[in-house]
């Protein structure tokens, strides 16, 4: 009986299985190539351009921050020429948006009127033709003087400080401001004498 299984066995060639299909090769695309160096090729500035952005934008950012922002404004003190240059009787407007002031000549004193509503701050305008400044913003009126005698405006406009300067020419100081309902235009130096 063993003999008889040992034939059966030695009769049934053992079969080897099925070599599995060997894998399918990568199909390689002629354009591959090509599409993988345009690729490159644009990738590569992009990134250069990135990098170079942000590296700029990371300067300005460095820079804006040593040097912030700084409001320059007016000088406070300022010279305006000599008396001779000013015409009796008239209100010189040239230094009103450089420096914010009226300078008006009467008969025998200059003074020198800050160019700001006392109502809410807006900035009047000389008429020449009727005498007077007249506010934009709500219509007061101030006479040649500063004296307020329409509109809103609660009080006169203000004077700042007026002197002459060692070489002659006069000197406005706005640091040091004159205001008439305090009595303040009787200060020798809210006026200068000629
Ligand atoms: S701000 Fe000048 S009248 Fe109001």
């Amino acid at each position: 009986m063993a003999d008889e299984k040992d034939a059966v066995a030695q009769a049934a060639p053992v079969q080897a299985p099925a070599a599995a299909p060997a894998a399918a090769a990568p199909v390689k695309s002629p354009d591959e190539g090509t599409s993988r160096r345009g690729f490159m090729k644009w990738t590569l500035p992009v990134g250069w351009t990135a990098l170079s952005a942000a590296t700029a934008s990371s300067l300005l950012a460095t820079t804006r921050f040593m040097f912030p922002n700084v409001l320059f404004e007016p000088p406070q003190a300022f010279k305006i020429g000599f008396p001779g240059e000013f015409n009796v009787g008239e209100v010189d407007v040239r230094f009103k948006d450089a420096f914010g002031v009226w300078i008006v000549r009467d008969p025998d004193r200059f003074y020198a009127l800050i160019s700001t509503c006392t109502h809410l701050g807006c900035s009047p305008n000389w008429l020449d033709a009727e005498n007077k400044f007249k506010c934009p913003c709500h219509g007061s009126g101030f006479y040649k003087s500063g004296v307020n005698f329409e509109g809103p405006a609660p009080r006169p406009l203000e004077r700042a400080r007026i002197v002459l300067a060692d070489d002659g020419q006069i000197l406005v100081d706005k640091s040091a401001k004159f205001q008439q309902e305090k009595g303040e235009w009787e200060n020798p130096e809210s006026f200068l004498k000629i």
